[in-house]
């Protein structure tokens, strides 16, 4: 028994008192303390010594049977195992060997909370989220639907009819888009649809027409299908229109509502052209929706898919910043004959969305608590925006703020001899998120594929988040701005 007095057991320990004897048993016969063959005190006697339950000792000898490090084959007498030292040295050499391997680099460690830092681009300000009555409509959804939210539901995997229904009416009642309920399919965020339709409709090689600068989560999701992007600069009537009818694309993806990230708005001339470049060629525009409801001064623009009458858009959005990022919904709007591919690929990586956060939110819209809460949101982030101008104007920044008419956004162009990379690298030192305009660029290390003219500074200049921070954080924002200069 000399040797289990070298037990102890911490009573005070979240642990359990098994697992403390558990281990600490296995350690005994590790250091060598308890050899091979080697007897075990009776269950009786060893609780006795350590004043636990008899039980605690018979299930932790009974576990450390079963685990090969005590045996009782002989005349029901419990002693080491003969294999147990080997066992224990290879548990040993396992969890040394997990301590000598790094989490790869791009792999991020840390947890917790995110709240973004002052400007990042495209944060909605979650303080203003309903969060009381969204959750009393979540309670109320779950009551009255008796638990059949918990089940799997492979009928729902293009979303949830009520949501695809109240958000069908809204599109086309606020975006003037044209569809039946059916059409819509509800995503994991907007990205989700991205990547679905590039591999619905990619392969390898095939021409994808993308804004230059533009929203690189678009690019990554034509990147896996290792499509030929082709890059289409942006001035100030929106994005360039391809020459689709001498080289027509398999795809081009666009936000015509308000550029991303430079927010110019598409002009009606281009409009129509894409529309009509579309349906001649047989190429799918991708219209990506993802802030319009934010215009300040105005109604929002109608959509692109609003336009088209040859099915050739399809019509992407989410709520992510007229709700809260978290939730990771979003939906796009199939034209009629993708339907059912979509949703067979769809089925391929997920039974359907979650349940529960969709019957929440067909309800948010049904009661008319989406709309308050997008118009509290809009006078907010109204009088942000005006307030970031302001004392940007007051600071006299060689800052040139082109397009203000809305968005979440604000995109400042810089005289030719400023180095938008280098501005964003010393706010960034400065503890300021503002990402280099041209850093959205996708001919960066890749200037053959842009049809960019190489004069053009419309790429340079440092986008500016300003919705997810109070009139005061956006006035000690910008003063740390002046502070620290752009060069
Ligand atoms: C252009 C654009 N589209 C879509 C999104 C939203 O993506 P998700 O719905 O995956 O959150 C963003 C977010 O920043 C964006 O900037």
């Amino acid at each position: 028994m000399r040797r289990f007095k070298l037990l102890f057991l911490d009573r005070a320990s979240p642990v359990s008192l098994q697992a403390q004897l558990t281990s600490q048993i296995k350690e005994l016969i590790r250091a060598g303390q308890l050899a091979a063959g080697e007897r075990l005190p009776s269950s009786r006697d060893l609780a006795a010594d350590l004043r636990i339950s008899r039980n605690t000792v018979v299930y932790t000898y009974e576990r450390l049977i079963s685990e090969g490090y005590l045996d009782s084959s002989l005349r029901s007498r419990i002693y080491v195992a003969d294999t147990a030292p080997e066992l224990q040295r290879a548990a040993h050499e396992r969890g040394r060997h997990r301590q000598t391997v790094r989490v790869p680099a791009t792999v991020p460690i840390a947890g917790g909370s995110t709240a973004p830092m002052p400007f990042r681009p495209c944060q909605p300000d979650v303080q203003l989220f309903p969060l009381a009555m969204w959750n009393r409509l979540r309670s109320r959804a779950l009551r009255s639907t008796n638990r059949s939210l918990l089940h799997y539901n492979s009928a729902a995997v293009l979303g949830l009819r009520e949501l695809r229904e109240n958000l069908a009416a809204y599109l086309r009642e606020s975006r003037g888009v044209r569809c039946e309920w059916w059409q819509v399919a509800i995503t994991s965020g907007s990205q989700q649809a991205l990547y679905l339709l590039s591999r619905l409709l990619l392969k390898q090689g095939d021409r994808v027409y993308m804004e230059d600068p533009g929203y690189q989560g678009a690019t990554k999701a034509w990147q896996v299908a290792g499509a030929d992007i082709q890059y289409l600069p942006v001035d100030h009537e929106g994005v360039t229109i391809p020459p689709l009818a001498e080289e027509p694309g398999k795809l081009m993806y666009a936000t015509p509502s308000r550029q991303f990230p430079t927010g110019v708005s598409l002009s009606l001339s281009r409009r129509l052209a894409l529309v009509n470049g579309a349906a001649d060629s047989g190429t799918w525009i991708v219209e990506d929706d993802y802030d319009s409801e934010f215009r300040y001064e105005a109604a929002p623009l109608p959509s692109l898919q609003s336009l088209d009458v040859s099915g050739r858009v399809i019509y992407i959005g989410t709520f992510s910043k007229l709700l809260f990022p978290a939730l990771r919904l979003g939906y796009a709007v199939l034209p009629v004959p993708l339907v059912e591919e979509f949703q067979a690929l769809k089925s391929t990586v997920e039974d359907h969305g979650p349940m529960i956060d969709q019957a929440t939110l067909a309800a948010f819209l049904d009661t008319g608590a989406f709309y308050s809460h997008i118009r509290r949101c809009r006078r907010a982030y109204a009088e942000r925006q005006r307030a970031f101008l302001d004392e940007i104007q007051h600071g006299g920044l060689p800052l040139d703020f082109r397009y203000t008419d809305g968005g979440m956004n604000l995109t400042g162009f810089l005289p030719a001899e400023f180095h938008d990379v280098e501005a964003s690298a010393r706010l960034r030192r400065a503890g300021l998120d503002v990402p280099a305009l041209s850093s959205y660029s996708g001919r960066a290390g890749d200037p053959q594929t842009s049809l960019r003219d190489d004069e053009s500074r419309t790429d340079h200049g440092l986008v500016f988040g300003f919705t997810a921070f109070t009139p005061e954080r956006i006035r000690l924002g910008v003063e740390m701005i002046l502070r620290t200069g752009l060069a």
